[in-house]
Protein backbone atom coordinates (compact mmCIF):
# COMPACT_ATOMS: atom_id res chain seq x y z
CA UNK A 1 0.00 0.00 0.00
CA UNK A 2 1.16 3.22 -0.34
CA UNK A 3 1.28 5.78 1.78
CA UNK A 4 0.99 9.63 0.88
CA UNK A 5 3.07 11.94 2.07
CA UNK A 6 0.97 14.82 1.98
CA UNK A 7 -1.51 13.40 4.04
CA UNK A 8 -4.89 15.36 4.28
CA UNK A 9 -5.37 17.36 7.04
CA UNK A 10 -8.39 16.21 9.17
CA UNK A 11 -11.23 18.64 9.45
CA UNK A 12 -10.25 19.24 13.33
CA UNK A 13 -7.24 21.01 12.15
CA UNK A 14 -9.07 23.74 10.25
CA UNK A 15 -9.99 26.93 12.63
CA UNK A 16 -13.28 27.37 12.32
CA UNK A 17 -14.45 30.59 11.81
CA UNK A 18 -17.92 30.13 13.32
CA UNK A 19 -16.83 28.01 15.89
CA UNK A 20 -20.62 28.40 17.68
CA UNK A 21 -22.58 27.52 14.87
CA UNK A 22 -24.16 23.81 15.72
CA UNK A 23 -26.53 22.10 13.34
CA UNK A 24 -29.65 25.20 13.62
CA UNK A 25 -33.05 24.09 15.55
CA UNK A 26 -34.73 24.66 12.07
CA UNK A 27 -32.36 21.44 10.96
CA UNK A 28 -34.00 19.29 14.32
CA UNK A 29 -37.00 20.15 14.09
CA UNK A 30 -37.17 19.70 9.94
CA UNK A 31 -35.40 16.43 10.35
CA UNK A 32 -37.55 15.03 13.30
CA UNK A 33 -40.82 16.18 11.61
CA UNK A 34 -40.45 14.25 8.86
CA UNK A 35 -39.10 11.61 10.51
CA UNK A 36 -42.55 11.35 12.18
CA UNK A 37 -44.83 12.52 8.86
CA UNK A 38 -45.78 15.94 11.08
CA UNK A 39 -48.14 18.73 9.94
CA UNK A 40 -45.29 21.45 9.70
CA UNK A 41 -45.47 24.68 11.04
CA UNK A 42 -42.32 25.07 11.77
CA UNK A 43 -40.84 26.28 8.60
CA UNK A 44 -41.42 30.10 7.50
CA UNK A 45 -42.57 29.66 3.85
CA UNK A 46 -46.18 28.58 2.44
CA UNK A 47 -47.13 25.23 1.59
CA UNK A 48 -50.16 26.63 -1.13
CA UNK A 49 -48.18 27.32 -4.73
CA UNK A 50 -47.40 31.40 -6.01
CA UNK A 51 -49.83 32.63 -9.07
CA UNK A 52 -49.42 30.97 -11.70
CA UNK A 53 -49.13 33.67 -13.73
CA UNK A 54 -45.94 35.08 -11.85
CA UNK A 55 -44.23 31.81 -12.51
CA UNK A 56 -45.50 32.41 -16.77
CA UNK A 57 -43.61 35.92 -16.29
CA UNK A 58 -40.46 34.05 -15.75
CA UNK A 59 -40.70 31.88 -18.49
CA UNK A 60 -41.85 34.86 -20.76
CA UNK A 61 -38.90 36.77 -19.61
CA UNK A 62 -36.38 33.89 -20.39
CA UNK A 63 -38.47 33.37 -24.30
CA UNK A 64 -37.68 36.99 -24.68
CA UNK A 65 -33.84 36.44 -24.28
CA UNK A 66 -33.00 38.22 -20.56
CA UNK A 67 -31.06 35.09 -20.07
CA UNK A 68 -27.58 36.71 -20.04
CA UNK A 69 -26.11 39.11 -16.71
CA UNK A 70 -28.38 41.91 -15.08
CA UNK A 71 -26.36 45.17 -14.58
CA UNK A 72 -24.56 45.00 -11.03
CA UNK A 73 -27.16 46.56 -8.94
CA UNK A 74 -30.25 44.32 -10.54
CA UNK A 75 -32.47 45.05 -13.54
CA UNK A 76 -32.84 48.99 -13.86
CA UNK A 77 -37.18 48.60 -14.40
CA UNK A 78 -37.26 46.90 -11.30
CA UNK A 79 -35.27 49.26 -9.26
CA UNK A 80 -37.39 51.79 -10.47
CA UNK A 81 -40.74 50.41 -9.55
CA UNK A 82 -39.41 49.77 -6.15
CA UNK A 83 -38.49 53.53 -5.70
CA UNK A 84 -41.94 54.13 -6.63
CA UNK A 85 -43.71 51.60 -4.24
CA UNK A 86 -41.35 53.28 -1.22
CA UNK A 87 -42.50 56.60 -2.84
CA UNK A 88 -46.13 55.56 -2.21
CA UNK A 89 -45.87 53.75 0.97
CA UNK A 90 -43.47 56.31 2.72
CA UNK A 91 -42.69 59.21 1.22
CA UNK A 92 -39.49 59.15 0.42
CA UNK A 93 -37.20 58.60 -2.59
CA UNK A 94 -34.65 56.02 -3.00
CA UNK A 95 -32.68 57.09 -6.55
CA UNK A 96 -32.80 53.58 -8.63
CA UNK A 97 -29.37 54.99 -10.01
CA UNK A 98 -27.68 54.35 -6.99
CA UNK A 99 -29.58 53.93 -3.71
CA UNK A 100 -31.58 50.40 -4.80
CA UNK A 101 -30.15 47.18 -5.27
CA UNK A 102 -31.40 43.89 -5.86
CA UNK A 103 -29.80 41.22 -3.66
CA UNK A 104 -30.05 37.33 -3.54
CA UNK A 105 -32.98 37.60 -0.86
CA UNK A 106 -32.57 39.84 1.98
CA UNK A 107 -30.02 37.06 3.60
CA UNK A 108 -27.84 38.30 1.15
CA UNK A 109 -28.60 42.00 1.85
CA UNK A 110 -28.23 41.86 5.08
CA UNK A 111 -24.64 39.93 5.27
CA UNK A 112 -23.44 42.64 2.42
CA UNK A 113 -24.44 45.00 4.80
CA UNK A 114 -22.80 44.05 7.42
CA UNK A 115 -19.62 42.78 5.64
CA UNK A 116 -19.19 46.49 3.91
CA UNK A 117 -19.80 48.22 7.38
CA UNK A 118 -18.48 45.87 10.01
CA UNK A 119 -14.98 46.23 11.35
CA UNK A 120 -12.90 43.87 14.02
CA UNK A 121 -13.72 45.10 17.29
CA UNK A 122 -16.58 46.54 16.32
CA UNK A 123 -20.13 46.42 18.02
CA UNK A 124 -23.71 45.41 16.83
CA UNK A 125 -26.31 45.39 18.91
CA UNK A 126 -29.10 42.99 18.05
CA UNK A 127 -32.72 42.61 20.15
CA UNK A 128 -33.38 38.99 20.88
CA UNK A 129 -34.62 37.11 20.05
CA UNK A 130 -33.58 37.71 16.70
CA UNK A 131 -33.69 35.86 13.11
CA UNK A 132 -30.81 33.49 13.48
CA UNK A 133 -28.54 34.91 10.29
CA UNK A 134 -27.51 38.60 11.90
CA UNK A 135 -25.36 37.11 14.42
CA UNK A 136 -22.72 34.87 12.43
CA UNK A 137 -22.42 37.58 9.67
CA UNK A 138 -21.12 39.89 12.61
CA UNK A 139 -18.70 36.91 14.19
CA UNK A 140 -17.27 36.05 10.28
CA UNK A 141 -16.66 39.92 10.46
CA UNK A 142 -14.85 40.34 13.65
CA UNK A 143 -17.57 41.86 14.96
CA UNK A 144 -19.50 41.97 18.90
CA UNK A 145 -23.04 40.89 19.06
CA UNK A 146 -24.48 42.93 21.91
CA UNK A 147 -27.57 41.32 22.72
CA UNK A 148 -30.77 43.03 23.97
CA UNK A 149 -33.92 40.34 25.44
CA UNK A 150 -37.14 41.05 24.82
CA UNK A 151 -39.34 39.55 27.02
CA UNK A 152 -42.56 37.72 26.11
CA UNK A 153 -45.31 38.17 26.04
CA UNK A 154 -45.50 41.74 24.25
CA UNK A 155 -41.72 41.87 23.41
CA UNK A 156 -41.83 45.18 24.16
CA UNK A 157 -37.92 47.41 24.18
CA UNK A 158 -37.02 49.50 27.18
CA UNK A 159 -35.54 51.79 25.53
CA UNK A 160 -33.42 52.95 28.30
CA UNK A 161 -31.49 49.78 28.13
CA UNK A 162 -31.35 49.97 24.40
CA UNK A 163 -29.73 53.09 25.01
CA UNK A 164 -26.89 51.71 27.64
CA UNK A 165 -26.20 49.35 25.12
CA UNK A 166 -24.63 51.65 23.12
CA UNK A 167 -20.59 52.59 23.34
CA UNK A 168 -18.23 54.12 21.30
CA UNK A 169 -17.25 50.90 19.28
CA UNK A 170 -21.10 50.35 18.18
CA UNK A 171 -21.15 50.70 14.69
CA UNK A 172 -24.76 49.39 13.65
CA UNK A 173 -27.83 48.30 15.25
CA UNK A 174 -30.05 45.90 13.75
CA UNK A 175 -33.90 45.98 13.93
CA UNK A 176 -36.90 43.71 12.64
CA UNK A 177 -40.11 45.09 12.15
CA UNK A 178 -42.50 43.36 11.52
CA UNK A 179 -40.75 40.87 13.82
CA UNK A 180 -39.92 37.23 13.52
CA UNK A 181 -40.58 35.63 15.82
CA UNK A 182 -43.00 37.65 18.18
CA UNK A 183 -44.75 39.12 15.47
CA UNK A 184 -44.78 42.69 17.25
CA UNK A 185 -44.70 45.46 15.33
CA UNK A 186 -42.67 48.68 16.05
CA UNK A 187 -44.89 51.66 16.58
CA UNK A 188 -44.22 55.33 15.62
CA UNK A 189 -43.16 55.94 19.09
CA UNK A 190 -40.59 53.01 19.11
CA UNK A 191 -39.04 54.70 15.39
CA UNK A 192 -39.31 58.13 17.22
CA UNK A 193 -37.22 56.84 20.36
CA UNK A 194 -34.97 54.93 18.30
CA UNK A 195 -34.06 58.08 16.24
CA UNK A 196 -33.68 60.48 19.38
CA UNK A 197 -31.18 58.01 20.63
CA UNK A 198 -29.37 57.47 17.47
CA UNK A 199 -29.43 61.30 16.30
CA UNK A 200 -26.31 62.36 18.15
CA UNK A 201 -24.40 59.05 16.75
CA UNK A 202 -22.66 57.34 13.47
CA UNK A 203 -24.28 54.50 14.07
CA UNK A 204 -25.30 52.56 10.98
CA UNK A 205 -28.97 51.32 10.95
CA UNK A 206 -29.68 48.05 9.62
CA UNK A 207 -33.68 47.45 9.28
CA UNK A 208 -34.87 43.88 8.58
CA UNK A 209 -38.55 44.55 6.73
CA UNK A 210 -38.82 41.51 4.97
CA UNK A 211 -42.83 41.41 6.63
CA UNK A 212 -43.38 44.97 5.47
CA UNK A 213 -46.76 43.97 3.67
CA UNK A 214 -47.77 41.54 6.22
CA UNK A 215 -49.10 43.67 8.84
CA UNK A 216 -52.32 43.00 10.45
CA UNK A 217 -55.59 44.98 11.96
CA UNK A 218 -55.68 48.25 9.63
CA UNK A 219 -51.93 48.94 11.50
CA UNK A 220 -49.35 50.71 9.28
CA UNK A 221 -45.14 49.45 8.67
CA UNK A 222 -43.84 51.85 10.03
CA UNK A 223 -40.49 51.41 7.85
CA UNK A 224 -37.29 53.58 8.69
CA UNK A 225 -37.94 55.49 5.35
CA UNK A 226 -40.53 57.47 7.12
CA UNK A 227 -38.30 58.87 9.37
CA UNK A 228 -35.86 61.53 8.37
CA UNK A 229 -32.78 61.08 10.30
CA UNK A 230 -33.17 57.41 10.99
CA UNK A 231 -33.69 56.83 7.07
CA UNK A 232 -30.44 58.96 6.53
CA UNK A 233 -28.13 56.20 8.09
CA UNK A 234 -30.12 52.94 7.33
CA UNK A 235 -30.19 50.38 5.19
CA UNK A 236 -33.89 48.77 4.82
CA UNK A 237 -33.89 44.84 3.02
CA UNK A 238 -36.67 43.47 1.62
CA UNK A 239 -37.82 40.28 0.77
CA UNK A 240 -40.24 39.31 -2.66
CA UNK A 241 -39.46 35.67 -1.71
CA UNK A 242 -42.38 36.68 1.77
CA UNK A 243 -44.34 39.28 -0.64
CA UNK A 244 -45.17 37.21 -3.41
CA UNK A 245 -45.42 33.41 -2.03
CA UNK A 246 -42.12 32.30 -3.09
CA UNK A 247 -39.01 32.19 -0.99
CA UNK A 248 -37.13 29.13 -3.11
CA UNK A 249 -36.69 32.05 -5.41
CA UNK A 250 -34.37 33.92 -3.10
CA UNK A 251 -34.67 37.50 -4.51
CA UNK A 252 -34.78 40.39 -2.24
CA UNK A 253 -34.02 44.04 -2.22
CA UNK A 254 -31.83 46.62 -0.27
CA UNK A 255 -32.36 50.62 -0.42
CA UNK A 256 -29.80 52.99 1.21
CA UNK A 257 -29.03 56.48 0.71
CA UNK A 258 -26.14 56.72 -2.17
CA UNK A 259 -22.89 57.33 0.43
CA UNK A 260 -24.43 53.86 2.47
CA UNK A 261 -25.17 51.86 -0.93
CA UNK A 262 -21.87 53.60 -2.92
CA UNK A 263 -19.98 51.14 -0.28
CA UNK A 264 -22.64 48.62 -0.13
CA UNK A 265 -22.41 47.71 -3.98
CA UNK A 266 -18.53 47.74 -3.65
CA UNK A 267 -18.48 44.49 -1.68
CA UNK A 268 -22.04 43.44 -3.59
CA UNK A 269 -20.52 43.41 -6.94
CA UNK A 270 -17.31 40.90 -5.64
CA UNK A 271 -19.58 38.38 -3.76
CA UNK A 272 -22.49 38.31 -5.82
CA UNK A 273 -22.04 40.55 -8.80
CA UNK A 274 -25.77 40.14 -10.45
CA UNK A 275 -28.67 38.13 -9.13
CA UNK A 276 -31.08 35.78 -11.79
CA UNK A 277 -31.89 37.80 -14.81
CA UNK A 278 -35.50 36.47 -15.57
CA UNK A 279 -36.87 36.48 -12.21
CA UNK A 280 -36.04 40.14 -12.05
CA UNK A 281 -38.16 40.62 -15.04
CA UNK A 282 -40.84 38.57 -13.81
CA UNK A 283 -41.02 40.17 -10.22
CA UNK A 284 -41.22 43.61 -12.22
CA UNK A 285 -43.61 43.01 -14.43
CA UNK A 286 -45.76 41.36 -11.57
CA UNK A 287 -45.12 44.28 -9.33
CA UNK A 288 -46.63 47.11 -11.51
CA UNK A 289 -50.47 45.69 -9.99
CA UNK A 290 -50.38 46.78 -6.61
CA UNK A 291 -52.77 44.98 -5.40
CA UNK A 292 -50.30 41.81 -5.76
CA UNK A 293 -48.56 43.30 -2.68
CA UNK A 294 -51.16 45.35 -0.75
CA UNK A 295 -53.52 42.47 -0.78
CA UNK A 296 -51.54 40.11 1.24
CA UNK A 297 -52.28 42.08 4.72
CA UNK A 298 -55.97 40.76 4.44
CA UNK A 299 -55.18 37.37 2.78
CA UNK A 300 -52.70 36.64 5.73
CA UNK A 301 -55.40 37.93 8.43
CA UNK A 302 -57.62 35.87 7.39
CA UNK A 303 -55.41 33.05 8.00
CA UNK A 304 -54.12 34.12 11.15
CA UNK A 305 -57.95 35.31 12.38
CA UNK A 306 -58.67 31.06 11.45
CA UNK A 307 -55.93 29.73 13.38
CA UNK A 308 -56.36 32.04 16.39
CA UNK A 309 -60.34 31.46 16.02
CA UNK A 310 -59.75 27.76 16.51
CA UNK A 311 -57.25 28.41 19.48
CA UNK A 312 -59.96 30.12 21.04
CA UNK A 313 -61.04 27.81 23.73
CA UNK A 314 -57.72 25.87 23.76
CA UNK A 315 -55.27 25.80 26.98
CA UNK A 316 -52.57 27.71 24.57
CA UNK A 317 -52.08 31.36 25.35
CA UNK A 318 -51.63 33.79 23.46
CA UNK A 319 -51.23 37.76 22.24
CA UNK A 320 -52.63 37.78 18.58
CA UNK A 321 -50.05 38.31 16.12
CA UNK A 322 -49.51 42.22 14.62
CA UNK A 323 -47.34 41.45 11.25
CA UNK A 324 -45.67 38.22 9.95
CA UNK A 325 -46.68 35.34 9.22
CA UNK A 326 -45.68 33.68 12.62
CA UNK A 327 -48.16 33.06 16.15
CA UNK A 328 -46.60 32.25 19.35
CA UNK A 329 -48.89 30.16 21.73
CA UNK A 330 -47.73 30.20 25.05
CA UNK A 331 -48.18 26.25 26.47
CA UNK A 332 -47.81 26.94 30.43
CA UNK A 333 -50.88 25.43 31.63
CA UNK A 334 -50.02 22.07 29.89
CA UNK A 335 -46.59 21.29 31.18
CA UNK A 336 -43.64 22.95 32.32
CA UNK A 337 -41.35 20.77 30.37
CA UNK A 338 -38.76 22.78 28.14
CA UNK A 339 -39.65 24.78 25.26
CA UNK A 340 -37.81 22.29 23.14
CA UNK A 341 -38.47 18.68 24.98
CA UNK A 342 -42.29 20.31 24.28
CA UNK A 343 -41.97 21.03 20.68
CA UNK A 344 -39.90 17.34 20.24
CA UNK A 345 -42.83 15.76 21.83
CA UNK A 346 -45.43 17.55 20.18
CA UNK A 347 -43.67 15.94 16.85
CA UNK A 348 -43.33 12.43 17.94
CA UNK A 349 -46.29 11.98 20.05
CA UNK A 350 -48.76 14.22 18.01
CA UNK A 351 -47.43 14.77 14.61
CA UNK A 352 -47.14 18.48 14.60
CA UNK A 353 -44.10 20.54 13.84
CA UNK A 354 -42.82 24.19 15.61
CA UNK A 355 -40.26 26.08 16.69
CA UNK A 356 -39.07 26.37 20.23
CA UNK A 357 -38.40 30.20 20.75
CA UNK A 358 -35.21 29.37 23.47
CA UNK A 359 -33.05 29.24 20.28
CA UNK A 360 -33.44 32.87 19.12
CA UNK A 361 -33.01 34.18 22.81
CA UNK A 362 -29.97 35.07 25.08
CA UNK A 363 -28.69 32.07 27.02
CA UNK A 364 -31.74 29.97 25.37
CA UNK A 365 -33.87 31.92 27.90
CA UNK A 366 -37.23 29.43 27.69
CA UNK A 367 -40.29 31.59 28.33
CA UNK A 368 -42.26 28.12 26.99
CA UNK A 369 -43.37 29.72 24.09
CA UNK A 370 -43.53 27.56 20.50
CA UNK A 371 -43.76 29.54 17.10
CA UNK A 372 -46.64 28.44 14.57
CA UNK A 373 -46.53 29.24 10.78
CA UNK A 374 -49.76 29.68 9.47
CA UNK A 375 -48.82 30.66 5.86
CA UNK A 376 -50.38 27.20 5.13
CA UNK A 377 -53.66 25.54 3.44
CA UNK A 378 -56.60 25.47 5.07
CA UNK A 379 -56.55 22.07 5.26
CA UNK A 380 -52.79 22.03 7.30
CA UNK A 381 -54.27 24.59 9.76
CA UNK A 382 -57.52 22.85 10.29
CA UNK A 383 -55.47 19.42 10.78
CA UNK A 384 -53.06 21.62 13.13
CA UNK A 385 -55.84 23.07 15.29
CA UNK A 386 -57.26 19.57 15.89
CA UNK A 387 -53.96 18.40 17.40
CA UNK A 388 -53.85 21.80 19.41
CA UNK A 389 -56.92 21.85 20.97
CA UNK A 390 -56.98 17.86 21.55
CA UNK A 391 -54.58 19.34 24.84
CA UNK A 392 -57.24 19.77 27.83
C1 LIG B 1 -36.73 38.24 9.75
C2 LIG B 1 -36.20 37.63 8.51
N1 LIG B 1 -35.21 38.24 7.85
C3 LIG B 1 -34.69 37.74 6.72
C4 LIG B 1 -35.16 36.55 6.19
C5 LIG B 1 -34.56 36.02 4.94
O1 LIG B 1 -35.24 36.42 3.80
P1 LIG B 1 -34.85 35.85 2.35
O2 LIG B 1 -35.44 34.47 2.25
O3 LIG B 1 -35.41 36.81 1.38
O4 LIG B 1 -33.35 35.78 2.31
C6 LIG B 1 -36.19 35.87 6.85
C7 LIG B 1 -36.68 34.59 6.33
O5 LIG B 1 -37.31 33.80 7.02
C8 LIG B 1 -36.73 36.42 8.04
O6 LIG B 1 -37.72 35.82 8.71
Amino acid sequence: MKISLFAMPSINSYRSKLPNVKTTIFTTIGNLARAHKAIDLSQGFPNFPPDPYLIDLVTKAMKDGHNQYAAMQGYYGLRELISKKIELQHGRNYNPVNEITITVGATQAIFTAITAFVHPGDEVIVLKPAYDCYEPAIELNGGTTVCLQLKAPDYGIDWELFKSKISTRTKMVIINTPHNPSGRIFTANDMLRLQEILRPTDIILLSDEVYEHIIFDGQAHESVARFDDLASRSFICASFGKTFHVTGWKMGYCAAPRALMHEFQKTHQFAVFSVDHPTQRAVAAYLKNEQHYLGLNTFYQQKRDFFLAGLKDSMFEFTPSQGTYFQLLNYETITDERDEDFAKRLITDHQLASIPISSFNVDNRDDKVLRFCFAKKQETLEQALEILRGFN
